[in-house]
């Protein structure tokens, strides 16, 4: 990628390519085009990364110079769109790129219809977030979809239209715009692993279109599958084994060569990781890239500012491999990245990989997304809460938890999906624990079936074959809520109570954007009504993702009411965070403070730091004054959350699932 001949190949593309996207766009207009020097600024600055990674995915294609001039063309189109107020946000972001990682940061994510039924209940409820301080906000899929089955939105039928009843895409620009006046940031989902099979493109590949076949991964028979799947991981084993579904096609000549192969019996097989009705792309046609390219800027011209790149672990397939991770996924989403820079640069990606944590990190870079869930931290807090040990917590964080400062974490307890313990085993071993029984015991513990446990969540996607489960169910469900009230009394209502404010606790002050499911800060239990809808029964997620119940945010004020204990309790952690600088960035060193059960760590910003300990267990602890000592912090301390003080040569008592954050006076 760094090859000097490609630099120079680089250039004399460009200084070819650019007399005739100026005789498209500049000459005979009357007036000079608004934006286009800051377009050729920026062109004549990203080209060079773009060539290299376009060239690299595609230069063996017959047509790669047309797919480059084509890329070009949605490029300057998207730019010339682009309205006034976003190319000053572009402006304002380019002087600033590390606007996200400010301490008053605040994200949060909802559905639109189970939040506030439509685009317009959502606008309504503008007064709501800036009450709880959120900044950011992921609205989750709304684009059109099919009716029935959908994966709560993630099989999208059309990226340019919202899905009708819940408002249309003017709607969206316009809320989008109220948001911004707000201080909020809009984030949407790039669901750019796959289409669903109602999709134009899936549509015309169904009536037997070649160029629409190669937009999916279509095989005439069993064969290419069965060697894919002999180093593929199942994903959603229990809606259809393997990674590729059966379809009918009509048979034609077009067809044959489309999928590659005669087809005879009529029945082809796609490739579909996820659901059989959501067809993955392929990325190694560069058409897909320039389409996909395209949506994404449509979005962004909307006003969406930070687009969540869903499941990118998937989108490259090299035979004999996993499918997963692989190098070129990254080179992809750098391609993506070079495009919004050029084209719409105020726009940042989020990563969501689920995977390993050393893969998870790759995505993390500048150049590639500059934000990424942190899904080692949210399964290890709910794996520190089942065993009262942050042993695996600490040596994980202290080791994973840096990440380029150019960046940012996305710290999060719940989101709309599964937990899946995804934590290295090569970490767990050195604390002695093996990963595969470990998994089995959190599954067991969390599906409240492990004695004593205080959880109460449902299996995902349990693979017999493996052994393999993750778990859904509501922070406060698998916090200890729902079995405390209906089984036990109100010290047990406390704890649990106790363990979800310290896990938000956590994410509120680690370094990055702490994201919150909303419904979590009302103590939302799971709700079992989604096993009477067929289009969700098979589908346990639907447990944590309920109908939002004004009534009870009514109540959120009222200290005496459980949802009021926890928001207010949590909603002066958000103003806490808020309020301290210490908390911005991305400098966080984690402690060993010689207790198993604390996890303690300092967060630093420019010459003010903030010591932060959080104890995991509903036993009592002493971290002795010594200790502090050794650290080299001395002197006195305010606990920022109690207020109370910490003199020198004291030590510090931990009440059940207490945490500190002790600002030095
Ligand atoms: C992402 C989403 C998940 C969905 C999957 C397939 O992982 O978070 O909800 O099922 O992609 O689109
Ligand atoms: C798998 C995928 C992840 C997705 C999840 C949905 O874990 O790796 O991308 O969010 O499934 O359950």
């Amino acid at each position: 990628m760094d090859d000097p001949n490609l630099a120079h190949e680089a250039a004399r593309t460009l200084a070819r390519l650019l007399p005739r996207l100026e005789a498209r766009y500049v000459k005979g207009k009357k007036r000079p085009l608004a934006g286009w020097n800051d377009f050729m600024r920026r062109l004549h600055a990203h080209f060079p990364r773009l060539f290299a990674l376009y060239y690299y995915l595609y230069r063996e294609k017959y047509d790669f110079f047309y797919h480059l001039e084509s890329l070009l063309n949605t490029l300057a189109d998207s730019w010339l769109a682009r309205a006034a107020d976003l190319q000053t946000l572009d402006a304002a972001r380019e002087q600033t790129p590390a606007w996200f990682q400010s301490h008053t940061m605040v994200g949060a994510v909802c559905y639109v219809d189970l939040f506030a039924d439509d685009l317009a209940g959502i606008k309504a409820k503008i007064p709501y977030f800036k009450e709880l301080g959120i900044t950011y906000l992921h609205l989750m899929p709304l684009f059109r979809v099919s009716e029935g089955e959908n994966d709560g939105g993630y099989a999208v039928s059309s990226y340019r239209e919202v899905h009708p009843p819940l408002g249309t895409m003017d709607q969206l620009a316009d809320l989008a715009r109220a948001f911004r006046a707000e201080g909020i940031s809009l984030v949407l989902d790039l669901v750019f692993n796959h289409t669903s099979d109602e999709h134009i493109w899936a549509k015309a590949a169904l009536a037997g279109d070649p160029d629409s076949l190669d937009i999916y991964r279509i095989y005439p028979d069993r064969t290419i599958p069965d060697q894919y799947e002999r180093t593929l991981r199942e994903i959603f084993p229990d809606e259809h084994p393997g990674a590729f579904s059966p379809l009918v096609l009509p048979p034609s000549p077009a067809l044959r060569r489309g999928v590659g192969g005669e087809v005879t019996g009529g029945e082809v097989w796609v490739w579909t990781t996820f659901h059989r009705y959501q067809w993955d792309l392929n990325y190694a046609n560069p058409d897909v890239f320039n389409r996909m390219a395209g949506e994404m800027l449509f979005l962004a011209n909307v006003g969406v500012e930070v687009i969540r790149l869903d499941a990118v672990a998937f989108i490259w397939k090299q035979m004999g491999t996993s499918c997963e991770n692989l190098p070129e996924a990254h080179i992809l989403i750098q391609a993506f990245n070079a495009v919004a820079r050029i084209a719409a640069p105020a726009l940042l990606f989020k990563s969501e990989a689920i995977v390993h944590p050393a893969d998870v990190a790759r995505y993390i870079s500048p150049e590639e997304c500059q934000l990424s869930y942190n899904p080692l931290l949210m399964a290890l807090l709910w794996e520190s809460l089942a065993t009262r040990n942050a042993s695996l917590l600490r040596l994980s964080m202290s080791e994973r938890f840096q990440i380029n400062p150019a960046c940012a974490w996305v710290n999060y307890v719940r989101v709309h999906d599964d937990i899946g313990w995804t934590f290295a085993d090569e970490d767990a071993i050195r604390l002695g624990i093996e990963g595969h029984p470990h998994r089995r015991f959190l599954n067991e513990f969390y599906m409240g079936r492990f004695p004593g446990s205080f959880a109460r969540g449902l299996p995902f996607q349990y693979n017999p074959k493996t052994g393999d489960a993750r778990i859904s169910g509501t922070c406060a469900s698998l916090a200890g809520l729902e079995k405390a009230l209906a089984e036990e009394t109100e010290v047990e209502v406390s704890l649990a109570l106790g363990r979800i404010l310290l896990i938000h606790s956590i994410i509120l002050s680690i370094g990055g954007i702490p994201l919150l499911y909303l419904g979590d800060e009302i103590a939302t239990l799971n709700d079992y009504g989604y096993r009477d809808d067929p289009a969700k029964a098979e589908d346990s997620r639907w447990v944590h993702r309920p109908r939002t119940d004004w009534t009870v945010y009514e109540q959120r004020h009222a200290a005496g009411t459980l949802p009021g204990r926890l928001f207010q309790a949590l909603s002066h952690l958000i103003h806490l965070r808020k309020s301290t600088p210490a908390l911005a960035g991305h400098d966080t060193q984690i402690l060993d403070v010689g207790n198993p059960h604390v996890l303690a760590y300092v967060r630093q910003h420019g010459h003010d730091h903030v010591l932060i300990l959080a104890s995991f267990t509903e036993q009592p602890q002493t971290i002795p004054a010594n200790e502090f000592r050794l650290q080299g912090l001395t002197g006195t301390f305010t606990d920022l959350v109690s207020g109370a003080t910490l003199e020198p040569g004291q030590d510090l008592g931990l009440g059940p699932f207490q945490f500190v954050w002790l600002h030095a006076q």
